[in-house]
């Protein structure tokens, strides 16, 4: 399968993609990233994607007049790369309805919650605010609200009591990385169903 990842950051769970495809290969691990696209220049994860010798696109929503026009670049820059599934790996935007409209039900995203506990950019923080005894992340479909998709994956994580944010999120991704890696590689070998909102994946 042919993977388009998006990033906005550090581009750790991009690295793990990268790194299951290198130690795997393509047709062991069942995907390849073929391109990595970003809403801002100047973030690790486009230095890991030309690192990897992987064509990188930046769409940032003010070189387009509104959102809608944002959202069309982006569609049009992913679907350049012909992907079979898009992969959303710390990705901090919301896409429209025409980028659904030509990748959803093939485009995951990975939250570092449990959802439907704790959805949005701060997801760390609130369940942290919260007092929540565990945490974790979630790999679901992308659809039309925010990180309400169908659930394909999840992870728990415990919360310590010394716990900040930051020390909280990384415990948090060490556990997402695995979860993605092992989730995309499944989606992308076995295929997946979906019955209302449950997702039934392929086993190995
Ligand atoms: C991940 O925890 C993701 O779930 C969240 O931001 C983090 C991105 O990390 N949205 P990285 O850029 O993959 O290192």
């Amino acid at each position: 399968a042919r993977l388009v990842v998006l990033v906005s950051g550090s581009g750790t769970n991009l690295q793990a993609l990268l790194d299951a495809v290198a130690e795997r290969g393509p047709a062991g691990y069942g995907a390849e990233v073929v391109a990595v696209g970003a809403d801002r220049d100047g973030i690790a994860g486009l230095e890991r994607a030309e690192r990897a010798g992987l064509p990188t696109f930046v769409c940032r929503v003010r070189d387009h007049d509104g959102r809608a026009a944002w959202d069309r670049a982006l569609a049009g820059a992913v679907a350049a790369h012909e992907p079979d599934l898009v992969v959303s790996a710390g990705f901090m935007k919301i896409v429209g309805k025409e980028f659904l409209a030509r990748f959803g039900g093939r485009f995951v995203n990975t939250h570092p919650a449990l959802l439907p506990s704790f959805p949005g950019a701060h997801g760390v923080r609130d369940a942290l605010a919260y007092g929540v005894k565990v945490t974790g992340c979630t790999v679901h479909f992308v659809d039309d609200g925010v990180d309400t998709g169908p659930i394909i994956a999840q992870g728990v994580v415990e919360v310590r009591d010394e716990d900040d944010e930051s020390a909280l999120h990384e415990r948090i991704k060490e556990v997402e990385r695995r979860l993605l890696v092992d989730t995309v590689g499944r989606l992308a070998r076995h295929g997946y169903r979906i019955e209302a909102r449950k997702v039934i994946l392929g086993h190995d």
